[in-house]
């Protein structure tokens, strides 16, 4: 083991940096040129997702340019239930496509059989980054979270109002416990085996909690990942576990009181002079700048950052976007706020 600081691993120990460390949710993507070009090379999105080679270098592209103080694996978290079995196509412009798990039956088709040998060229992409990356930087594994994958698995894709999921997890509680519970054991599993080819730090996304009502998110959102969180830790203890729980509004104060997350991802939406009075004092905080500010850039851009910096600067935190950056943001933007960030508080 080597001695040198890692940033974010102090944020999420609890530590006070003098500028906070930062990364951003889909940091590789397709608003850098060179993402592009190598997408274009593998053929599809998917093919990119099980190349190691490929996979690593899109992985590394961001902090070449930008110097963030994390990489996060690239991947997705619809290669979980792929992994299971279920089939999956990204169509260009369109989004995700699998073939819906509606009934029994389809439950059933399901299966753990294939799920690591499936996965190994991500574990093998977890290996070779923990080789390539500096040593001041830190990597993050992930997968998305049990209620998110369900949406996914349930709707067949992307949803505006999630009537499947919903009405499946409402109608059929039991039936529909079935597969979140699978989900809580593949996915721990999953983030486990991360952990053991490399990963420093573990990220649960669940985009979608936040379209829940009190009594379904406690046991479809907070439940899950509290089993997962006390899975992860059987195995490995100090790794943190970072949950974000997208829009889950006043929801996130239980979801920081039950998970047992170690620290929190912020969404777009919630107030920093908030969550620095009500959530930080407890642990770790990550986010919260619009990605649409980045897309935007200049003075807007600056006043934002400088705001959510002053709420949270001091005590434990971790820059990030609320969300993912988005296609249109210039590549130019985001090394302004990497600027800015690692200037802080010089430039205040
Ligand atoms: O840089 C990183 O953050 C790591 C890689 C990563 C991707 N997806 C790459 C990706 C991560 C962590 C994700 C997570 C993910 N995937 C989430 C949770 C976070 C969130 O955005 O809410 C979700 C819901 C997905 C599912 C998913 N993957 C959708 C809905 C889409 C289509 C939307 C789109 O932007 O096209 C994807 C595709 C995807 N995942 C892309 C990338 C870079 C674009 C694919 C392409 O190159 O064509």
């Amino acid at each position: 083991m080597t001695d040198v600081r890692k940033p974010i691993l102090a944020a999420l120990k609890g530590e006070a940096c003098t500028h906070p460390p930062f990364w951003l949710m889909r940091q590789a993507g397709r608003y850098l040129p060179e993402y592009r070009e190598l997408r274009a090379k593998a053929g599809s999105f998917l093919d990119l997702c099980y190349n190691p080679a490929f996979a690593v270098e899109v992985t590394l592209q961001p902090i070449r340019r930008y110097g963030m103080d994390a990489a996060i694996l690239f991947s997705d978290i619809l290669v979980v239930p792929h992994a299971l079995g279920q089939p999956l196509t990204f169509q260009e412009g369109e989004g995700p496509k699998l073939d819906p798990v509606r009934s029994p039956a389809d439950l059933n088709r399901l299966s753990k059989a294939n799920f690591h040998a499936h996965l190994e060229p991500v574990y093998e992409t977890v290996r070779r980054l923990r080789g390539a990356l500096p040593p001041e930087v830190t990597l993050i594994g992930f997968a998305g979270a049990p209620w998110t994958i369900a949406c996914y698995m349930v709707e067949g894709g992307g949803s505006k109002e999630y009537a499947a999921v919903k009405g499946f997890a409402y109608r059929d509680p039991a039936g529909f416990g079935q597969l979140i519970n699978l989900l809580v054991e593949v996915t721990a599993d999953y983030l486990c085996t991360q952990i053991d080819a490399g990963a420093e730090v573990v990220q649960l996304f669940d985009s979608w909690a936040g379209v829940l009502p009190a009594g379904a998110f406690r046991r479809w959102v907070i439940e899950p990942t509290r089993r997962i969180v006390a899975l992860v830790k059987a195995r490995h203890p100090d790794v943190p576990v970072i949950g974000f729980p997208r829009a889950a509004g006043l929801l996130y104060e239980d979801y920081v009181a039950d998970s047992g997350v170690d620290a929190v991802g912020l969404d777009t939406t919630v107030p920093p002079v908030w969550a620095a009075r009500t959530l930080q004092p407890r642990l770790p905080v990550q986010g919260n700048l619009d990605p649409i500010m980045l897309a935007v850039g200049g003075d807007a851009l600056r006043r934002a950052a400088t705001e959510i910096l002053e709420a949270f600067s001091g005590r434990p935190f971790i820059f990030n976007l609320g969300h993912g950056v988005i296609q249109t943001t210039p590549p130019e933007h985001v090394a302004e706020l990497s600027r800015l960030l690692k200037a802080w508080p010089d430039v205040a």
